[in-house]
């Protein structure tokens, strides 16, 4: 049993979900995944836990993901993890941003990443998958027993796939990989709405009916062997 302490602040005009994850509820370190608006309340949240932030993880670099990675990288001196191939979203903000959201400030992203790399931050082995299709660099960070997943898989949706280098295909092929590789009771922590389990989503999400016919249900462990 996982004792990952995952503390969830939805934030910003279009309800964002940010997150301050700990190895346990003790720890005195954290990653902040996301921080999409909502700088001071996040800060305030970081004091009032007493963590050190040890890096800001973006899954990718859509604004209301990022509009507040810059002033609490200032504020807590934590490096930025980005995706590769959206790093220059991160780095001109407003010129991704549609009318009548922002002001948003723009920031160099310290890391890439491209996903297959293996990070361990605040006490906790992350492991980084590439999960486009919802944007071109979409990555999902994986902590132990849960799935940080930002845009990819919501409780019964799907991230849209209309924006510029958005692809269903593609997007279907990202939440195939996690649901081959990670366990279905594996917690998902979404960049919108509510938290879920790969299993839950797997078995009744409406916009993955034809990933369950080729990704079949593991049997329960209490069945019968097959
Ligand atoms: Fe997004």
């Amino acid at each position: 049993m996982s004792a990952l302490d995952v503390r969830a602040f939805t934030v910003g005009p279009v309800q964002e979900n940010a997150y301050i994850v700990r190895a346990h509820s003790q720890a005195t370190s954290a990653v902040l995944v996301d921080p999409g608006d909502e700088a001071e309340r996040l800060q305030s949240a970081i004091e009032a836990l007493g963590v050190q932030i040890e890096a800001i993880l973006v899954t990718h670099c859509h604004f209301d993901h990022i509009g507040a990675v810059a002033p609490l990288a200032r504020a807590t001196g934590a490096p930025v993890y980005c995706p590769e191939i959206e790093r220059a979203v991160l780095a001109d903000v407003m010129s991704w941003v549609p009318p009548g959201f922002g002001p948003f400030e723009s920031y160099e992203a310290e890391h890439t990443v491209a996903g297959g790399e293996q990070l361990s931050l605040a006490g906790l082995d992350i492991e980084v998958i590439f999960t486009p299709g919802h944007s071109p660099g979409h990555v999902t960070y994986a902590v132990p027993g849960a799935l940080l997943s930002g845009d990819v898989l919501f409780q019964g949706s799907v991230g849209r796939v209309d924006l510029p280098g958005g692809d269903w295909a593609t997007l279907e092929r990202s939440i195939g990989g996690l649901l081959k590789a990670y366990p279905a009771e594996t917690v998902v922590y979404p960049g919108h709405m509510g938290v879920t389990t790969l299993g839950r989503e797997r078995d009744t999400n409406p916009f993955l009916s034809e990933l369950r016919v080729r990704v079949p249900r593991e049997p329960a462990a209490d069945s019968p062997a097959a």
